[in-house]
């Protein structure tokens, strides 16, 4: 069972969609089967990020109960499939927890056609990212080492610990590896001591100029920058999301 890999965090523009396509991209390049899935419903922007064209908006076809197949897009440059979230928020409106739900499981469902189903999620702790998380096989956490994001972050694993699978923590746009471990471990050891919970350290990614500049441009960052400082780190860490959930970590 494939299962889903959401990205989430309590602090909202940590870069949960810039790595979720990322990350897509580079497990792709791997020669994994992929599908990405913009959760951000009603305000989704991977496709604005990729200059794709939006197909049907995933909120729209929640409410509607149609075959969530027939949202599976390909983008052919990156070789990942896509399920786009964009449209105007009002789609949220009549968006029932049953439906969701609905829409969840079949996602889950749709998983096992892949080897990686990563899901891009809206920050905080509303109804759509906490049904997403509830149904997780891996929980990606996204901060980085701002005392607001990890009080935040904080937050949202102490209030969603009850349903959620145990956090992987994944910083970004730090300085270097030693921020990143000081970002993930000010956060595990927080876990450890008040929630007595055990958390993943998932690895980090680097601050890197060229990432807003290849969301300005609306292009893949891996195809503009491949030698990006950025880009060996997301290696990095697709190479870790490739191994089987059940092997050693
Ligand atoms: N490693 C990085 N280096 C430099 N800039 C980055 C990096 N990661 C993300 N950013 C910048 O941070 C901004 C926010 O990223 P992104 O939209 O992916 O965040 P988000 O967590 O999805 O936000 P939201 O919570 O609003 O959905 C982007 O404009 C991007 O340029
Ligand atoms: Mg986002």
């Amino acid at each position: 069972m494939t299962g889903l890999t959401v990205l989430a965090s309590g602090k909202g523009g940590v870069g949960k969609t810039f790595l979720a396509v990322t990350l897509a991209h580079a497990l792709a390049r791997r020669g994994r089967r992929v599908l990405v899935v913009d959760a951000d419903l009603g305000l989704g922007n991977i496709e604005v990020q990729l200059g794709l064209e939006p197909g049907i908006a995933l909120a729209r076809a929640i409410r509607a109960g149609l075959d969530l197949r027939r949202l599976v897009r390909r983008h052919e440059a990156c070789g990942f499939a896509l399920i786009g979230g964009s449209g105007s928020g009002e789609a949220l409106a009549g968006l029932t927890t049953a439906r969701l739900e609905r829409a969840v499981a079949g996602l889950g469902e749709l998983a096992d056609g892949f080897d990686d189903v990563l899901v891009d999620l809206p920050s905080g702790l509303g109804r759509i990212a906490t049904t997403f998380v509830a149904a997780a096989s891996r929980l990606v956490v996204v901060g980085n080492n701002e005392p607001t994001t990890l009080t935040d972050n904080y937050a949202f694993i102490k209030l969603t610990r009850g349903t959620a699978p145990i956090p992987w923590f994944l910083a970004n746009d730090v300085a270097d590896a030693t921020e990143g471990a000081q970002a993930d471990g000010t956060l595990a050891r927080a876990c450890r001591r008040f929630l007595a919970l055990d958390s993943v350290a998932l690895g980090h990614v680097r601050r890197d100029p060229r990432v807003p500049e290849a969301i300005r441009r609306q292009m893949p960052y891996l195809d503009r920058s491949p030698g990006g400082l950025a880009a060996a780190d997301i290696e990095k860490v697709a190479k870790r999301l490739a191994r089987p959930l059940d092997q050693p970590r």
